[in-house]
């Protein structure tokens, strides 16, 4: 592994990212995602000697990283652990209430440049793609043990793939003649089955979606922005950086649904639901990477960043 964080992952949309979390240099912040550091880093920099920022990450490379780079620095507690743990985590430390907390979805670069965590189909290595490596199920098992209907639907709804019933059935019939545990097999089958014109972006959204399924990605960003929520301070920012367009459905509609009052029918004549706004969305549209951050890191492309104000309890 890696210890030089530069070349582990280049923080997306950094500077805009930190200042619209911190709102208290005293507080007491999440980093949801720890990865390479970069954020908790800048983060750490803007906040004084009281503050303190619990950072969370499930892989245990970025956890070991995390544990070198801030070893002095008492301010910050590195958790090993899904984020989704984050309400239990802070009941844990006796921490009541949080000022703020970031959350830079989907994997590092440093988990994607290597080839024996299977994330990525330009290198070969075992179908694995957990990012905790502490939990079982891996790509591969979902390749072997998915009924052709199972895999279809998780390359219909996870990767937006068009052609997930026809991937899925030469899936079920590759695998019953030899088995499919590594990337380059997937890949083979992947490619034989889709027109050369298309075939990085199927494969892209191919292996996008086990990972998604692997780490059930969505469920533990819809139950994390709820717990980062009941956590937060009245006054307090969330911030959430996605790099693609489910994740920021999500986070989108979460930021819109809180920030809704009253949600009864357009002719009831007066409030029944006693629904209040708990959230004010502090940009109306999404935040991206302007050009020179994309030509210096093509990653930022790809990002989204949303980010909310607590306004009720
Ligand atoms: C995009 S990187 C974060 C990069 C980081 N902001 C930086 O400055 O280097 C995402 C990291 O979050 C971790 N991660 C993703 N989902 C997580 C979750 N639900 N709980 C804990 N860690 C998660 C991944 O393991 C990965 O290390």
């Amino acid at each position: 592994m890696q210890h030089e964080d530069a070349s582990y992952h280049i923080p997306v949309l950094l500077e805009r990212s930190i200042e619209l979390l911190v709102t208290d240099p005293a507080g007491v912040y999440v980093d949801g995602t720890l990865g390479g550091g970069g954020h908790s880093r800048l983060l750490l920099s803007k906040l004084g000697e009281n503050s303190r920022v619990l950072g969370f990450d499930q892989d245990d490379d970025a956890v070991q990283l995390a544990q070198t780079l801030f070893a002095d620095d008492r301010r910050m507690i590195v958790v090993h652990s899904n984020v989704v743990h984050l309400s239990d985590v802070l009941h844990q430390y006796e921490i009541p209430s949080i000022d703020g907390m970031l959350l830079d979805l989907g994997v590092s670069s440093h988990q994607i440049d290597i080839p024996e965590r299977g994330f990525s189909f330009r290198f070969e290595g075992p179908l694995d793609m957990r990012m905790d490596r502490e939990t079982t199920l891996t790509a591969a098992d979902i390749i072997a043990r998915s009924t052709e209907e199972e895999l279809a639907r998780i390359f219909f709804t996870y990767g937006e793939e068009r052609n997930s019933r026809r991937i899925a059935r030469a899936i079920v019939q590759a695998r019953g003649r030899h088995p499919l545990t590594d990337t380059a097999a997937l890949v083979d089958v992947i490619s034989a089955a889709t027109s050369p014109v298309h075939r990085n972006k199927t494969l892209a959204r191919i292996f996008q979606s086990l990972r998604i399924a692997v780490n059930d990605e969505l469920r533990v960003l819809e139950e994390t922005l709820a717990q980062g929520l009941a956590a937060l301070k009245t006054g307090g920012h969330m911030v959430v950086i996605s790099y693609h367009s489910l994740e920021d459905r999500i986070v989108k509609h979460f930021f819109r649904h809180e920030a809704t009052s009253c949600v009864c029918p357009p002719r009831t004549p007066i409030c029944v639901c006693g629904k209040v706004a708990r959230i004010k969305v502090l940009h109306s549209k999404h935040i991206e990477a302007d050009e020179n951050e994309i030509r210096r890191n093509p990653r930022a492309r790809s990002a989204r960043l949303r980010a909310g104000q607590k306004v009720h309890a």
